[in-house]
C-alpha cells in the first residue's frame, strides 16, 4: 500500500512540496503544518458528489477540528459553509470576513452573549439543541424584532462504534432533543409556532471517527421517518460529521465520499417512498477535511531504554499540543522528516515533555535510529491538535504552518512567553 505521504527525491518527507526538515529549521518546533492543497480536495471531493448528483447541500466545515482566520479562508475560498460552536469561533469567522449566511452554530449550552453575537452578525443558522435555548433565542429575537433561520438537533437514538467520550448520538446524551420521550416533537411544535423562528429542518450527529456507512443510513433513515411521522416537509436535513480517517495502518476508512452516497440514497429512498420533497443535504465533516493534511513536527531530545521493557523517546513537544493520545488513547503514526521510509532499526514509544506519564504522542512507533536533533513528524494530526492545545506546564503554543504548492507561509505565530503571561496580575 502507498505511504500515506510523499517524498521528494532525495527521499525526505516533504509536505505541500516543502521538506519538513526546512520547515522545522525555518519556524523552529514543535510545529503544526498543513498541506492545503490536501484540504482542498477533500472539500472538493465533499462536494463533487452532490453536484454530480444534483442534489442540494451544504458542506459544512465543523470548525471546531481547527479553527483559525487562514483556515475559514480557505474555506471561503472553496464555498464550504461553516458550523461554529463558540462565541470565539463566531469571532474567528468574522475576522476571516466569512459569509456569515453560511454559518451555523452548534452547541448544547449556547451563552446569551453567543446566540446575541450570532443574531447580530447575521449568522445564517442556528442548531436548536434544548427547550432553555428556544426561549432564550425567542427573548433575543423578539428584543430586536428579528427573525431566525433554526435546525432542531435530534438525538436519534443512534449509537456509531467509535471512543465512548466521542460518541453524541446515543439517547443518553447532553445533546439535542430525546425522540422517544416526545421531546422532538415537541420542540418542533413549539419552534413552528414561533414567530420569530423560521424552522428549515432537523439535524444530529451521531459521533466521531466512524468507519462504516450503517450509523449514517440509520441515522438518516430515522431523521426522515420522524419528520414523516410528525407531519413536517423539511427544507433541510443535517446528518452531521464523524466520517472516520487514517490514522495508522490499522485504520482503513471508506472514502469520506462513500459515506455521503449512502446518506443521499438513504435520504432520496425515504423521501420519495413518502412521496416528500426532496430536502436540502448537509453535512458537517470536520476530521476528514482537516485530519489527514496536517503534520506535527517536533525535535528529538532526551532518550530512555528500560531494559527488557521499552524505550522512551523524547521530543519537545507533547499533550498541550495534542491532547488525543493522553485523552482517547489515540493512535498515530510517526516517521523521521529525513528519512521517512528507511528500514526501522528500533521501536520506541514517542512521549512528550509535559509533567505527566500519560504525555505520550506515539504509543509505539518502529523508526530507523535516531539522534538528539532529528526532526520527527507526527501524521494525520490536523484535526483536534492545534484546537484542543493548551499552555499546560506553561508551555507556549507552537505556531502554524500552511503549505500549498512548494510556498510556506505563517498563519498562526508562535506563542511567546510574554504572549502567556498577559492576562496574569500580581496579587498585592
Ligand atoms: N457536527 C457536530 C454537531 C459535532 O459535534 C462534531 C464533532 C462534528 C460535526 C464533526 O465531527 P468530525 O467530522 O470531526 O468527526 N475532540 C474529539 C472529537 C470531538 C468531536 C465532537 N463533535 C477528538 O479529538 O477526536
Amino acid at each position: 500500500m502507498a505511504v500515506p505521504y510523499q517524498v521528494n527525491q532525495a527521499g525526505e518527507l516533504t509536505i505541500g512540496g516543502v521538506t519538513a526538515t526546512s520547515l522545522a529549521q525555518k519556524y523552529q518546533t514543535p510545529l503544526y503544518v498543513y498541506d492545503v492543497n490536501s484540504i482542498r480536495n477533500q472539500m472538493r471531493a465533499f462536494k463533487t458528489v452532490f453536484i454530480n448528483r444534483h442534489i442540494d447541500y451544504a458542506v459544512s466545515y465543523a470548525s471546531k477540528a481547527f479553527a483559525t482566520v487562514a483556515m475559514y479562508e480557505v474555506a471561503a475560498q472553496e464555498d464550504i459553509h461553516l458550523d461554529v460552536v463558540s462565541g470565539g469561533e463566531i469571532q474567528t469567522a468574522l475576522a476571516a470576513n466569512f459569509p456569515m449566511a453560511n454559518v451555523s452554530f452548534n452547541g448544547n449550552n449556547k451563552s446569551a452573549e453567543e446566540l446575541g453575537m450570532a443574531i447580530d452578525n447575521g449568522l445564517g443558522t442556528i442548531i436548536l439543541d434544548n427547550f432553555y435555548e428556544i426561549n432564550l433565542l425567542h427573548d433575543l429575537l423578539a428584543e430586536r424584532n428579528q427573525k431566525q433561520n433554526v435546525l432542531l438537533r435530534i438525538t436519534p437514538g443512534v449509537e456509531a462504534h467509535t471512543h465512548d467520550y466521542i460518541s453524541t448520538g446515543q439517547t443518553d446524551s447532553k445533546f439535542g432533543f430525546d425522540v422517544n420521550s416526545g421531546q422532538a416533537q415537541q420542540a418542533l411544535a413549539q419552534t413552528l409556532a414561533d414567530p420569530y423562528l423560521n424552522v428549515l429542518g432537523v439535524s444530529a450527529h451521531i459521533g466521531s471517527q466512524i468507519f462504516d456507512v450503517t450509523g449514517f443510513q440509520m441515522a438518516a433513515t430515522k431523521l426522515v421517518d420522524l419528520v414523516h411521522e410528525w407531519g413536517f416537509e423539511p427544507q433541510v436535513i443535517n446528518t452531521g460529521g464523524g466520517f472516520g480517517i487514517r490514522y495508522t495502518k490499522e485504520d482503513q476508512p471508506l472514502p469520506a465520499t462513500e459515506f455521503v452516497e449512502a446518506i443521499i440514497d438513504t435520504i432520496t429512498e425515504k423521501t420519495t417512498a413518502y412521496g416528500m420533497t426532496m430536502p436540502t443535504i448537509w453535512i458537517e465533516p470536520g476530521r476528514a477535511i482537516v485530519g489527514p493534511a496536517g503534520y506535527n513536527l517536533y525535535t528529538i531530545g532526551s532518550r530512555k531504554d528500560v531494559p527488557g521493557i521499552r524505550s522512551y523517546l523524547s521530543v519537545d513537544g507533547g499533550m498541550g499540543d495534542n491532547i488525543r493520545p493522553a485523552l482517547y488513547e489515540a493512535k498515530y503514526e510517526a516517521v523521521l522528516a529525513n528519512n521517512p521510509s528507511a528500514p526501522s532499526e528500533q521501536v520506541v514509544r514517542v512521549a512528550g515533555k509535559y509533567c505527566e506519564s500519560g504525555d505520550v504522542l506515539v504509543w509505539e512507533q518502529a523508526l530507523p535510529q535516531t539522534k538528539p536533533g532529528d526532526v520527527l513528524a507526527v501524521l494525520a494530526t490536523g484535526a483536534y491538535g492545534y484546537s484542543m492545545a493548551s499552555n499546560y506546564n506553561r508551555n507556549p503554543r507552537p505556531a502554524v504552518v500552511f503549505v500549498e504548492d512548494g510556498k510556506d507561509q505563517l498563519v498562526v505565530e508562535r506563542e511567546t512567553y510574554t504572549d502567556m503571561l498577559r492576562l496574569d496580575k500580581h496579587y498585592q
